[in-house]
């Protein structure tokens, strides 16, 4: 069976989806490989490295795909015009990549279409099996990490507190908010540099893991956050009492703060708006804002994506795709997801692929299968036709599914 890994063509993306040893392991278990040329030339993995760890090396995206039953990909493929990267898979192909599949429905409907079976990565379960085939850990892990050292590059003091012949430096306070796996590293990090670290969390669990990494934790309202984690531990979107409440304690925690990483999802959401406007005016000049939620729409609603700006003497940093400017490591721990995925699926003796539907990894990330989309968070039901009168309700009500809600 042949395993395709084309380059990357979204732009600004510097991440591939497989590594030399992890190309090593996939052949290991029977595959052949071909990866397209310079497919890891931003993730520092040359051509001459895949080879020698025994791929084949396409001159082009198509070249790559021709023939391919499996393609490993960092993000979804192109889906429309003549010459789109999903043209190019044959019928029946299998994908597994990051597909945004919650917010891209055009696009994974046209990948039903094209017949292609397809996995999103990023669904998958938050179950103890699955942790080393979960990309959303991995990058965010990584994300959280150079988040911290984004900001020290950005702030023009010291994280750490330096006492000097000339002085005494004081150490930088730095808060993290949202401690999810992006928060934790960011945290862990933050203590390293030297700098005294705070965090915040709607999910209660969380106050005891920012204790252990030596960080302080600051209680919004304990009594609501009791209900505030979904059953697969994700946070729930809070009532508006909550967020008035939370205002209140971050606006008056942030003044004192030197740099914040923000760091808060609530997935198929939009991204909670933590800092407001008033809040960076009341920060000291100089300070920094890292918003790691930028391409959710931000934590913090002057951030920028892809961006680092100054505003009101605050830098607020909004980099795109933060686990891409470690493009080694992400590319390593993606490709090691994708691999992990696939070997409970290969059989030891034969070396048969035969996927196994009935896994709990399988059914919460395949998307599409025999022409359909398939994943029940897709709704793909049919609602029945609504009388004029209800025709608005129905327009929320599509734009909510869009976006995965
Ligand atoms: P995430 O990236 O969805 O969100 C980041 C953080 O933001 C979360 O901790 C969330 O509670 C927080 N947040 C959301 N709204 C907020 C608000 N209004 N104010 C403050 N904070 C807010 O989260 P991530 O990193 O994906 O982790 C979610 C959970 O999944 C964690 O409990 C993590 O330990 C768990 N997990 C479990 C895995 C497994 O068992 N396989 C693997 C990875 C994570």
């Amino acid at each position: 069976m042949k395993i395709a890994i084309p380059k990357e063509s979204h732009p600004g993306e510097t991440r591939v989806a497989a590594s030399p040893d992890v190309v090593k392991k996939l052949i290991g278990l029977g595959f052949s490989v071909t990866v397209e040329k310079a497919a890891g030339a931003e993730a520092a993995f040359t051509d001459d490295a895949f080879k020698e760890a025994g791929a084949t090396i396409a001159k082009d995206t198509a070249s790559a795909l021709k023939g391919a039953d499996i393609v490993l990909k960092i993000l979804g493929p192109t889906t429309s015009g003549a010459k789109s990267e999903l043209s190019m898979m044959k019928k029946g192909a299998t994908l597994m990549a990051s597909l945004g599949a919650l917010s891209n429905k055009k696009e994974i409907d046209a990948i039903a279409k094209a017949g292609v079976t397809a996995f999103a990565m990023e669904l998958m379960p938050r179950i103890t099996r699955a942790q080393s085939m979960d990309i959303l850990s991995s990058q965010s892990n990584l994300a959280g990490y150079k988040a911290v050292l984004d900001a020290a590059a950005e702030y023009g003091s010291a994280f750490p507190m330096m006492m000097t012949a000339a002085g005494t430096i004081a150490p930088a306070k730095a808060f993290i908010m949202g401690v999810g796996v992006a928060g934790l590293q960011a945290i862990a990090t933050a203590k390293r540099l030297g700098a005294i670290v705070t965090a915040t969390d709607v999910r209660p669990a969380t106050k005891e893991q920012v204790e252990s990494l030596g960080g302080k934790f600051l209680e919004v309202d304990p009594e609501m956050e009791k209900e505030a984690q979904t059953a697969g531990g994700y946070a729930k979107q809070m009532p508006p009492e909550y967020f008035e409440k939370q205002k209140q304690v971050v606006s008056e925690h942030i003044i004192k703060q030197d740099i914040v990483i923000t760091t808060a999802l609530i997935p198929g959401r939009p991204a909670p708006v933590l800092v407001t406007e008033d809040m960076v005016k009341s920060m000291k000049t100089g300070s920094v804002i890292v918003d790691l939620a930028v391409e959710a729409g931000g934590n913090c609603p002057l951030s920028e994506y892809g961006k680092v700006v100054e505003k009101h003497g605050v830098k607020i940093v909004g980099h795109a795709n933060v686990p891409g400017r470690l493009a080694h490591d992400a590319s390593s721990l993606f490709a090691r997801n994708l691999l992990n995925f696939i070997t409970p699926h290969v059989d030891s003796e034969s070396k048969a692929f035969t996927v196994d539907w009935e896994d709990e990894t399988i059914t919460g990330t395949c998307v599409t299968r025999d022409g359909k989309v398939v994943h029940p968070m897709l709704g793909t039901k049919k609602k029945p036709a609504k009388k004029e009168s209800e025709k608005t309700d129905t327009a929320e009500e599509d734009q909510s599914a869009s976006k995965g809600k």
